[in-house]
């Protein structure tokens, strides 16, 4: 039963030694296909203290050390997840996976860091942070944040500074859509993007006009849709794409790189194909339900079962989930997230008699890894190197922490998983170690299985078992002026050079 081991560290005091089997934190992963986004190749992996130390064919070792045999599998980097909430206070209620089930259930998918959102509180950076750090204080891996920016004053200007330069948060948020909570202006966004610059922070937005979406919501009421379907229905894909387009022309303007969190569907892909033709810094994000599930799921006569489905911006039309994995495959979109944000049956009937007050948000941590890879590898439509360039490699190089994460060379950290091509896969709420109590990819069956997760240097999933510890998890800290913001200065340069000489005028008029 592969909850047991699970359910048993939790609350365990002290961090029992799971890295346990010799206890000498030393591992080697002998003759697997050792998988980077740049090279493969069959070697050994040796470990030690949470660190990779060789990769090379014929290892040899002591008594002292855990050995795992890989032959005829993968052996890749650990997932990395950009895109998460945990823990998170959203629309009246609590996301029911904490810092600790969350990420147990991502080390059960082959997922060893990821990057969660802290919202602030009333407005406040620090007092967002702060409680953010508390809630992670029970992690079981590696994680990172990243900041919501959801006012504008001198005040919060300023936090942003001690975010990056104190806090280790290279990465800041802005919803354009949630008006009334989350919503910013063009006007703070704007600002916010003009900070970012100067920073070396990332700008990522969700996009979507929240005032149309607005609009929308209200328009569905008047004609007496108040299910499920008439979240969709709300906000179409057209406004996706016109957020998108306002997002990136005004990074654009501001001449700083853009992240899109969440691109649903090809209204925005092609904002973002758009613009990175131009030359633009824009990166795209899809999700796994956005490139594995398709609106109709919404329409379902069972509340619970279409109310499960319903996130922001919102699942797509038959056709969306294809275009996402075709921009995914051909670099149009660079890397993906989940987007994981749980709420179970009984949150979700909140909105029972108003699809507006369904708590929005999809699982996907526990199952990315594996979606990932029967939809595009499986499938034949990606490389297994591209596999672990857009599940883990282009995310440590864009939040700047590559190649500590994501990828396995010699000093990387130790986050590492086995992948067999030839096991199958089945999802399902009863076997899934979130504690969500329904699963969106309820019955999904496919090839390719993670058999072995390695966190910080220690076994945390093996024989379908997880021996996770509360409180092993670390924050890992992310440098300003990542990769995205090379050169940057020059285009600036060349930009102020190419204005054209302010014309002379004379100061008397003309007429006297
Ligand atoms: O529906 C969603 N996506 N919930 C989480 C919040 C967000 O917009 O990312
Ligand atoms: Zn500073
Ligand atoms: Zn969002
Ligand atoms: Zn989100």
């Amino acid at each position: 039963d592969a909850g047991t081991g699970y359910g048993a560290a939790e609350g365990c005091a002290g961090g029992r030694a799971v890295s346990g089997e010799g206890g000498s934190g030393k591992i080697l992963i002998k003759g697997g296909t050792v998988v980077n986004a740049h090279h493969q190749e069959v070697a050994d992996v040796y470990v030690e203290d949470g660190v990779v130390i060789a990769i090379k064919p014929n290892i040899k070792v002591g008594d002292d050390v855990v050995i795992i045999d890989a032959t005829g599998k993968y052996v890749m980097p650990g997932g990395i997840d950009p895109h998460t909430h945990l823990a998170m206070e959203f629309m009246g209620t609590e996301t029911i996976d904490d810092f600790f089930s969350g990420q147990a259930a991502a080390l059960a998918g082959g997922t060893t860091m990821h990057i969660d959102f802290v919202i602030p509180v009333n407005g406040s950076l620090i007092t967002g942070v702060e409680a953010y750090e508390k809630k992670a204080k029970k992690s079981c891996m590696d994680y990172g944040f990243h900041m919501a920016i959801t006012k504008w004053d001198e005040v919060v200007s300023q936090e942003m500074d001690i975010m990056v330069h104190e806090k280790g948060i290279n990465s800041f948020k802005f919803f354009m859509a949630y008006k009334g909570s989350l919503m910013v202006s063009d006007e703070l966004l704007l600002q916010g993007l003009k900070k970012c610059k100067s920073l070396g922070a990332l700008a990522m937005v969700h996009a979507e006009n929240g005032d149309a979406v607005f609009e929308g919501q209200q328009r569905m009421i008047e004609l007496g849709i108040t299910g499920p379907e008439g979240h969709a229905l709300s906000r179409p894909a057209a406004l996706e794409g016109e957020a998108t387009s306002r997002a990136i022309r005004l990074a654009g303007f501001v001449n700083t790189p853009l992240y899109v969190v969440h691109v649903m569907s090809i209204d925005a892909l092609e904002e973002i194909a758009k613009a990175r033709r131009s030359g633009q810094r824009v990166i795209g994000e899809p999700v796994v339900s956005g490139l594995t599930l398709n609106d109709s799921v919404l329409w379902d006569p069972d509340f619970s079962t279409a109310a499960k489905f319903v996130m922001s911006p919102p699942i797509r039309a038959a056709g969306h989930d294809k275009a996402l994995q075709d921009a995914l495959a051909t670099g149009v979109l660079q890397l993906v997230g989940t987007d994981h944000c749980a709420f179970n049956s009984e949150q979700k009937a909140f909105g029972i008699d108003d699809f507006r007050k369904i708590p929005n948000g999809v699982n996907g941590l526990e199952e990315r890894m594996h979606l990932v890879w029967d939809t595009m590898v499986e499938s034949g439509k990606i490389s297994v190197t591209d596999f672990v360039r857009i599940t883990s490699t282009e995310c440590a190089r864009i939040f700047n922490i590559y190649p500590k994460k994501g990828a396995i060379l010699a000093g990387s950290d130790a986050d590492i998983i086995i992948l067999n091509p030839n096991a199958s896969f089945e999802i399902g709420a009863k076997f899934h170690h979130s504690r969500l109590d329904t699963n969106v990819y309820e019955g999904r069956k496919g090839m390719g299985k993670v058999e072995v997760t390695i966190a910080g240097g220690r076994v945390v999933w093996i024989n379908n078992e997880l021996r996770v510890t509360s409180g092993s998890g670390k924050y890992v800290s992310m440098p300003p002026f990542g990769y995205l913001f090379g050169g940057l200065d020059k285009a600036d340069s060349t930009y102020l050079s190419g204005l054209r000489a302010p014309v002379k005028r004379s100061t008397t008029s003309a007429s006297s």
